[in-house]
């Protein structure tokens, strides 16, 4: 079957196709309806059905082929590896979920993961599945305002954290800016799960910060079975930002979620069981969520999680990897790929890189010279594919496990199957048919498995923000323009609204805003998104201090405690 009627029969056949691609999971119990539409633009897929997303990542894998690699872990920020087997996997996530089980956490209630690149931070996301209750992973560079005002809307029961992470062989110490973010909050949580890497100071709150090594120990031979959970139970939040200060927490569900990552495998990323798959973001981010723990792993892949930068000790220190681990797939970014071109372009060519059968960029427009350069370095497909955090899944992409096609420069492809994506008049809302016109991409409901289910405990504002900007009709709208070529070939022309992209990463300048406001010698500040040849975009905040003579050294604080520094300067 084509990619024409692949993607017509996953919408006009809808029920059919999803059932195929659902019996990709394990299902405890089959579901009995495959998609509620009865409440839009709610939509509730495999209804009835029970699964888990751990015991489809982990335990499924380590039942059958136990000794194969799960977990690599490469540190070039500590100068450490460690590869988990399947079984190996599923042991640490047991502890951990036994840890977490005697913390006090309960099915639904929510673990906020405030991490640097450490297995422990795919545990405690694993675990969290495993036992039913929700991860609310935070960008672990993110200053304390913005984690306060998450963990204020996600009222966790447990934080889990570290002493520290490291950037290009800097400390970044997290405890100080985790107490500080609590003592911020209105909310407190129970305990504070510590794990100490031996990098910074980590003082501990006796009764509620509590220290991982001990606990592990304790639990070392610790049994905690999947907890089968509903199809439409939540599995987490994530936040993103939008026009208002205030982060939008994604829900995602468990059922719709699985099938829709393990769908993508075999139709988009190319991936068998058995293979490694090397995603270069960070679990902070929706990328790492669906592309670094549980799409790789779901399909019975190695997945390589990588702490550190693509620059250090040199630019070829990716390749490298590729080399040595024999990845097939690999997801980046287009700003990483032209931070390497700047720095050694030759690099590429010193290492073996057989294996890999497809380049997956993401995030952000690749352009033209970025796309030229780096087919002909690699002389491997370069998929680009278009997607948000709303969406965990691509919304646009070729997808060369149907049909392969060709890819044209600047465009992340054709209408993935699932969605039915339009594009439409901000100011009629009539549909745009016919080539080249430019206009707001929007999808029509509903949205297909995967995709978030609601703003954390706020439907009004899903509604509000996502279903009603586009006047005359209920369709989700990306916030995105883009134009269509006579081919259905999509090419995206930036966002709606106030979102920024930097390297790739999605950032708010209202919330940059408000961080930057929370510094005692500002008095107003506006922040706006500067064009930036490496990194696409990058926020340039003007400020009116009270006192102007401390300029110089408000300037540099300012810098470390805007989150938005963090992310440039991690790259
Ligand atoms: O503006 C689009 C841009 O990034 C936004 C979503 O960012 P985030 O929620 O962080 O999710 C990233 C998932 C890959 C989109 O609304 N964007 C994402 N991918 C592309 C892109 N712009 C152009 N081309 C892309 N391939």
């Amino acid at each position: 079957m084509g990619f024409e009627d692949f993607h017509r029969r996953s919408l006009q056949d809808r029920d059919a196709f999803w059932t195929e691609q659902a019996a990709l999971i394990d299902w405890q119990t089959p579901f009995t309806q495959v998609c509620d539409h009865s409440n839009p633009p709610f939509a509730r897929w495999f209804v009835g059905g029970t699964t888990n997303l751990c015991h489809n990542a982990v335990d499924r894998h380590a039942a059958t082929h136990p000794d194969r690699q799960a977990l690599i872990w490469v540190s070039t920020e500590v100068g450490q590896e460690i590869v988990y087997t399947f079984a190996e996997l599923q042991a640490e996530v047991e502890r951990m979920s036994a840890i977490l089980l005697s913390l006090g956490v309960q099915q639904g209630d929510r673990v906020l993961v405030y991490m640097p690149m450490i297995p422990e931070a795919a545990f405690a996301m694993l675990a969290c599945a495993r036992i039913g209750a929700l991860h609310s992973v935070v960008f672990g560079g993110f200053a304390s305002v913005s984690l306060a005002s998450r963990i204020d809307d996600a009222q966790p029961t447990v934080v889990v954290s570290a002493d520290a992470g490291s950037r290009g062989g800097k400390v970044v110490p997290y405890k100080g800016l985790l107490d500080e973010a609590i003592r911020l909050s209105s909310h407190k949580p129970a305990h504070v799960l510590m794990v100490n890497r031996g990098l910074s100071d980590m003082p501990m709150q006796a009764g509620r910060d509590v220290d991982y090594a001990g606990l592990r120990q304790a639990h070392l031979n610790a049994q905690v079975p999947c907890v089968w959970v509903e199809s439409t139970h939540p599995s987490y939040t994530l936040y993103t930002s939008g026009t208002t200060g205030k982060p939008k927490g994604v829900q995602r569900d468990t059922g719709g979620y699985a099938v829709a990552l393990a769908a993508s495998m075999k139709h988009i990323f190319l991936g068998q069981p058995g293979e490694t798959y090397f995603s270069t973001s960070d679990i902070g981010w929706v990328v790492g969520h669906s592309y670094i723990i549980y799409g790789p792993l779901i399909a019975g892949m190695a997945t390589l999680m990588y702490e550190g930068l693509p620059t250090r000790p040199d630019a070829a220190v990716w390749w490298s990897l590729v080399e040595r681990y024999r990845v097939t797939s690999m997801f980046s970014a287009p700003t990483a790929v032209r931070v390497l071109k700047k720095q050694d372009p030759a690099a590429l060519s010193r290492h073996d890189l057989s294996s890999l059968r497809a380049l997956f960029l993401a995030g952000e427009p690749l352009d033209e010279p970025t796309a030229k350069w780096i087919a002909e370095a690699l002389g491997k497909p370069i998929i680009d594919n278009y997607w948000q955090t709303e969406t965990g899944w691509p919304i646009l992409s070729l997808c060369n496990g149907v049909e392969s096609a060709d890819s044209k420069f600047g465009s992340p492809g054709k209408a993935v199957y699932g969605y039915d994506v339009k594009l439409v008049d901000e100011n009629t809302g009539q549909d745009l048919v016919g080539p080249d016109k430019k206009g707001v991409v929007v999808i029509e409901g509903p949205l297909p498995p995967g995709c978030m289910q609601t703003v954390w405990r706020d439907d009004e504002r899903f509604i509000k923000t996502y279903w009603s900007s586009i006047p005359g009709r209920q369709v989700y709208s990306t916030f995105d323009w883009g134009i269509r070529d006579k081919d259905g070939y999509f090419f995206i022309l930036g966002r709606t609204d106030d979102v920024i992209n930097v390297a790739g990463h999605r950032l708010g300048t209202r919330e940059i805003e408000e961080s930057i406001s929370s510094h005692p010698n500002v008095a107003e500040v506006a922040v706006v998104g500067v064009a930036d040849q490496l990194k696409g975009q990058v926020a340039m905040a003007f400020a009116i201090l009270k006192d102007v003579s401390r300029a110089a050294d408000d300037a540099s604080a300012l810098k470390l405690e805007g989150e938005i520094m963090k992310v440039v300067e991690a790259l």
